[in-house]
């Protein structure tokens, strides 16, 4: 199977990526820009430089990432265009403290651009933990690697999540950041918005005529957001624990998709018109007040179970965990949006680790029928006519599916609910390309729709701050437990039941 190729072609450019020795450089850039190289869609021209603290040089870095890429790599490496690609990667050591380091690299950026005939247009990429964040664009700054290096160049900068870990943090950073680059320079990245499920959700709505009619509160009943992961932390304990799931993945990656389902269509794709009606949607969020946060939240740690028939430890044996950890690794939420089309029409989040199923989902349950005429056979809504369901699976296995009542074959009406579907790979019979690649590539063209703006990011924190600050004051309570691989705690369950509802399983 190939990959859509497109005429989405940037010009050339250097990337430069702060913490070439990291994770998500090896698991996830290198791989995606090896992936863009071969199917020729990065720049005709393009330098790729590794900053790192570590004492490494151009040949030790290239060693690295080819065996990263066959360790994490979707593409196996090609002997010639391995070679080719490598030739690209260049590497340069770094003292984040000192402005000499950062005026070294910039010399050395010169000294490789003039070398390849690039005109100087430069991504900056922070791939460092968030302390390192400020250090690093201030030093940029210092050095004039902030702004572009003539007029027909330009300088941008992406950053990971997470931007902050509360609202005045995010606030802070957004400032200080502001202070060194222009908000057009700065490209806050949330890898959910680059999988290709998520931007299918934008098309389904917005490239079709049927559904937004009934895309509201006279015909949704409520909606259920559900990313649900089978790991655990990973080794990831030191910064989980600082963490939890409500800031690793509600904050940024389920809200983003939550705004995707519920914000009205833009009246253009591009960047800031559609970021404008998703900041507009975190704004109509009803705010949760500090009393009812034990009514529309819930948090929860998985315990010792078993994951396809192994043991699994729980979360508090995990490395890098206090073993009286009090951090969440499951969160649910209940979310209500003041405005004409959602009005009574409740969200619900949920997403944890150590659940049974990797699967990332949205699902529309529409109202009941009003008055029901036919005989049931089966079916989750007991003797009830269960409501149609539409859901989007984000992933893995991408696609959209209806659940309706259709006729059992026979005598009599009996009504039995069935499933018609859409299969995203099968359908296009194409590989879906990895999110990095889709937002790597939009940064260098220099299109920032699917990457947060300052003010989105700082409303997604403002609806999140009573439910962070209220479990931040109640630290001593036991947070209740769930086994792993289990779909959660029983208080996730009430808290849904509360409204006459049930979680219900991916179709
Ligand atoms: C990251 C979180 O942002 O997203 C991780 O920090 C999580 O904890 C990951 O596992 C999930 O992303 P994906 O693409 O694997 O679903």
């Amino acid at each position: 199977m190939t990959k859509t190729n497109t005429e989405r072609k940037p010009e050339p450019c250097t990337l430069v990526i702060f913490g070439a020795t990291g994770d998500l450089t090896k698991r996830k850039l290198i791989p995606a820009l090896y992936d863009l190289y071969s199917e020729q869609m990065l720049p005709n021209n393009v330098a790729i430089m590794g900053v790192t603290r570590g004492d490494m040089d151009d040949n030790g870095f290239r060693r690295r990432m080819k065996k990263a890429n066959e360790e994490f790599g979707s593409r196996k490496i090609i002997g010639k265009e391995w070679d080719a690609f490598e030739a690209r990667l260049h590497c340069c050591a770094i003292d984040y403290d000192k402005r000499d380091s950062f005026e070294n690299l910039k010399k050395t950026l010169e000294s490789i651009e003039g070398k390849s005939e690039l005109s100087g247009s430069r991504l900056f990429y922070l791939s460092v933990p968030p302390s390192a964040y400020l250090p690093i664009v201030k030093k940029l700054g210092e050095v004039g690697l902030n702004t572009p290096r003539s007029d027909d160049t330009w300088t941008r900068i992406i950053i990971e999540k997470p931007i902050g870990d509360d609202l005045e943090s995010a606030r802070e950073l957004n400032d200080k950041v502001g202070d060194v680059f222009t908000e057009d320079q700065v490209y806050r990245i949330d890898h959910f918005l680059g999988k290709e499920t998520v931007q299918n959700l934008l098309a389904f709505r917005f490239a079709n005529g049927i559904f937004e009619p009934i895309w509201n509160r006279h015909y949704i009943d409520h909606v259920q957001i559900t990313a649900g992961e089978t790991v655990g932390v990973e080794g990831r304990g030191g910064y989980y624990e600082r963490s939890g799931a409500l800031r690793d993945m509600i904050q940024n990656h389920l809200l983003q998709v939550f705004a995707h389902t519920a914000m009205e269509a833009p009246a253009r794709f591009d960047a800031d018109t559609f970021r404008d009606e998703k900041v507009k949607v975190f704004d109509s969020v009803k705010p949760i007040s500090h009393e009812e946060v034990d009514n529309v939240a819930v948090r929860a740690q998985y315990t010792r179970g078993k994951m396809n028939g192994k043991d699994v430890p729980g979360y508090k044996e995990e490395k890098g965990v206090d073993k009286n950890s009090v951090t969440e690794t499951y969160a649910a939420l209940t979310l209500h949006i003041n405005n004409w089309r959602w009005a009574g029409v409740p969200f619900y989040l949920r997403t944890g680790k150590r659940l049974p199923k990797r699967v990332s989902e949205v699902i529309l349950v529409f109202k009941q029928i009003p008055h029901q005429i036919f005989q049931v056979d089966g079916g989750p809504g007991g003797m009830n006519i269960d409501a149609n369901i539409l859901a989007i699976r984000l992933q893995p296995d991408e696609g959209i599916s209806l659940r309706f009542g259709a006729k059992v074959p026979g005598q009599g009406m009996k009504i039995k609910p069935v499933t018609m579907k859409f299969d995203y790979e099968s359908t296009f019979n194409t590989k879906l390309a990895d999110a990095y690649e889709r937002l790597l590539l939009d940064a260098m063209l220099g299109d920032a729709a699917l990457f947060s703006r300052h003010d989105g990011v700082e409303a997604s924190w403002r609806i999140l701050m009573p439910v962070l600050e209220t479990w931040q004051n109640e630290k001593i309570k036991p947070l209740p437990a769930y086994e792993a691989g289990s779909w959660g705690p029983k208080e996730a369950e009430e808290m849904l039941h509360r409204d006459g509802c049930w979680w219900r399983e991916c179709l």
